[in-house]
């Protein structure tokens, strides 16, 4: 009975959660848009950097709701939606509302698997016009894009700027993937399903320029030409595991304890000796010019380049 009850147990446990998840990107301790706007670079709380922004508050780029996650996802309390519009240019001619992770966990060693879901609906709908790109590193040695190559309404996955992989990015569709990292062996496949349907590998592993310093992983959306349009977009059961891959949806990424939200103990921290890290800018991002103010150190490998000078200064 004991025996019985134990083996029970542990089948459970391993359907639930296959590897060790690193990092939980769980929206589970966020309730509102508001509890993003917790981190800053002197305060480094929570599950997410938040930084590459518009200039509006917060709610009008982040919501959170039930009905923005994977239904199949039963981890996670809510779903991200995620807008990018006119007002979203971050520090350069591009529009961007783009999550970091927050951690202390080596996310660049071993074989992990990046997990989200994507979806996104009807109503301010992705242009396929424009070139996206969705879940990116910052050297781009795998991502998702969305407007480019010969079928711009798909979503298609890119190793090293090539594609391997699309499919069509329908409507109200919970699109799951996992990049299928080997950063020993310098590799990148794909896992994919939609729905409620475990991942399966779609792409076997590509030789690739694996690298992060487990804070250029950008959860979100970059439109690289300006565009007026509203756009949203969902993601829901976000995290990282070491393998074996969890296949199963919805398992992984709220079985990590909640984020340490710090209890609101908040006292402006004007008075603060310790400078916080400053902020280094992504690639394509503006570094210099005439009246800007934002961060002028580019993120390795980029450097930081004379494009229009002195009004322009690019990372590239
Ligand atoms: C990752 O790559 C290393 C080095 O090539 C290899 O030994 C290891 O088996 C790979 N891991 C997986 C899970 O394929």
């Amino acid at each position: 009975m004991v025996a019985l009850t134990w083996a029970v147990l542990s089948v459970f446990t391993l359907a639930a959660h296959a590897g060790t998840t690193l990092w939980s990107g769980s929206f589970n301790a966020y309730s509102t848009a508001a509890d993003f706007d917790k981190w800053s670079w002197s305060n480094q709380v929570g599950e997410y950097q938040w930084y590459i922004h518009g200039s509006q508050p917060t709610s009008h780029y982040l919501a959170l709701s039930p009905s923005y996650k994977n239904p199949a996802d039963t981890a996670e309390t809510n779903g991200l939606k995620l807008s990018i519009d006119s007002t979203s240019t971050w520090n350069s001619q591009f529009e961007r509302s783009e999550l970091i992770p927050q951690t202390s966990a080596n996310l660049g060693t071993g074989n992990l698997f990046y997990h989200f879901s994507v979806k996104r609906s009807a109503t301010n709908a992705p242009d396929p016009t424009m070139e996206h790109q969705v879940c990116f590193f910052e050297s781009h040695f795998t991502e998702l894009k969305y407007g480019v190559g010969s079928n711009p309404s798909n979503l298609v996955w890119m190793v090293q700027g090539v594609e391997k992989w699309g499919t069509p990015f329908t409507a109200d569709t919970w699109f799951n993937f996992a990049y299928d990292i080997n950063f020993s062996a310098g590799t990148v496949g794909l896992w994919a399903s939609t729905g409620s349907a475990p991942l399966t590998k779609v792409v076997q592993n590509i030789a690739a320029s694996t690298s992060t310093n487990s804070a250029d992983w950008h959860l979100g959306v970059l439109r690289l030409i300006n565009g007026p349009g509203t756009e949203d977009w969902y993601f829901s059961g976000v995290y990282v595991e070491s393998g074996p891959i969890t296949t199963s949806i919805g398992t992984g990424s709220g079985g990590n304890p909640p984020p340490t939200t710090t209890t609101t103990t908040t006292t402006p921290t004007s008075t603060t000796t310790t400078p916080a890290p400053g902020p280094t800018q992504t690639h394509w991002g503006q570094c210099g010019g005439n009246g800007y103010t934002g961060p002028t150190v580019c993120a390795s490998p980029y450097t930081c380049v004379a494009v229009s000078p002195p009004y322009y200064y690019q990372c590239q």
